[in-house]
């Protein structure tokens, strides 16, 4: 008996980050965009786990002990409902590696929603959610999928309207970024400085309820990415790559190093890719759409 369950990917197409906070986190205004690349989380029960294994090119890189977000995610689950938290997790790894595509928070849902279905706890999706939360900022949109406004520090969701299908290509770098460094990028590059609070983009919002290309492409921002580019000045070059290459817009992806490249359509975003991996200025650089849905047990 196993349960397998497919989490995808995100890309944050607005990304305002506030001051830093007494806790040390930032409120921001994150609009979260499920993107259709996905991990899968497969759950068998074994003796003396939580035990993690992975699969994929980029498996070397994964944590197998318990700072994995899936195994946190079972053992959190376990907690609440008296399991014992006898699992197996195996997670086929496809979304970039510390690359700001919440790869990680994708295994942390995907193992709470798969521990969720084997034991049969009955807990409310505000239940899931509210776990989602404690495992990190981005795991409760993970869950939940689609496109959404994250408030707090990012893991108070608004469910948003998107009115079609957006093109994307991802070029992935040579090596990761950690989040809390890039934060504190932030917090260094804006000492002094007045932070207003970050607030939605009612354009954004609106380009993103048409499904309009172009006026998405007008209206992205990423707040973190001066800070990304200042620790990883080469993305500079993997940004004008994509845009040469006929990319509507391009941005660093989250707290990067991935880079994002919105196209007009499908086939232009294959010519994108396809100019990324000839200008030598990426690893790899993949298409996918949005939106996508949420963690589903397949
Ligand atoms: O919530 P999560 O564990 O994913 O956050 C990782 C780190 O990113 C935090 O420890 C913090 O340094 C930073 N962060 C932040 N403000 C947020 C989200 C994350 O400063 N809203």
């Amino acid at each position: 008996m196993s349960v397998t369950v497919r989490v995808p990917a995100k890309v944050n197409v607005q990304l305002a980050v506030g001051a830093a906070r007494p806790d040390g986190f930032h409120d921001l205004a994150n609009v979260f965009l499920a993107v259709g690349l996905y991990d899968e989380i497969t759950v068998t029960p074994s003796a003396g786990g939580p035990r993690i294994t992975c699969s994929g090119p980029d498996a070397g890189e994964v944590p197998l002990d318990r700072t994995n977000l899936a195994a946190r995610a079972a053992l959190a689950l376990a907690e609440r409902y008296g399991r014992t938290p006898d699992v197996h997790l195996h997670i086929v790894k496809d979304i970039p590696v510390a690359g700001g595509m919440a790869g990680g928070s994708a295994d942390g849902a995907g193992a709470l929603v798969a521990c969720d279905a084997l034991w049969a706890t009955g807990a409310s999706r505000e239940e899931l959610l509210g776990i989602c939360a404690e495992l990190g900022s981005d795991v409760p949109f993970s869950l939940v999928g689609g496109a959404a406004l994250g408030t707090g520090r990012g893991e108070k969701l608004t469910a948003l309207e998107v009115g079609g299908t957006f093109h994307w290509v991802f070029a992935t770098a040579g090596r990761g970024l950690s989040t809390p460094a890039v934060f504190r990028e932030f917090d260094r590059l804006n000492e002094g400085v007045r932070i207003p609070e970050p607030v939605a983009s009612q354009d954004l919002l609106d380009a993103l309820a048409k499904g309009d290309a172009d006026a998405l492409a007008a209206a992205v921002s990423n707040d973190l990415q001066p800070a990304a580019l200042s620790l990883f000045p080469e993305l500079a070059d993997t940004l004008a790559a994509g845009r040469a290459a006929g990319a509507l817009t391009g941005l660093v992806s989250g707290s990067g190093p991935t880079t994002a490249f919105l196209a007009r359509d499908a086939a232009a975003a294959a010519r994108i890719a396809r100019a990324l991996m000839a200008s030598g200025t990426c690893r790899s650089a993949r298409v996918a759409s949005s939106p996508a849905p949420g963690a589903t047990v397949v």
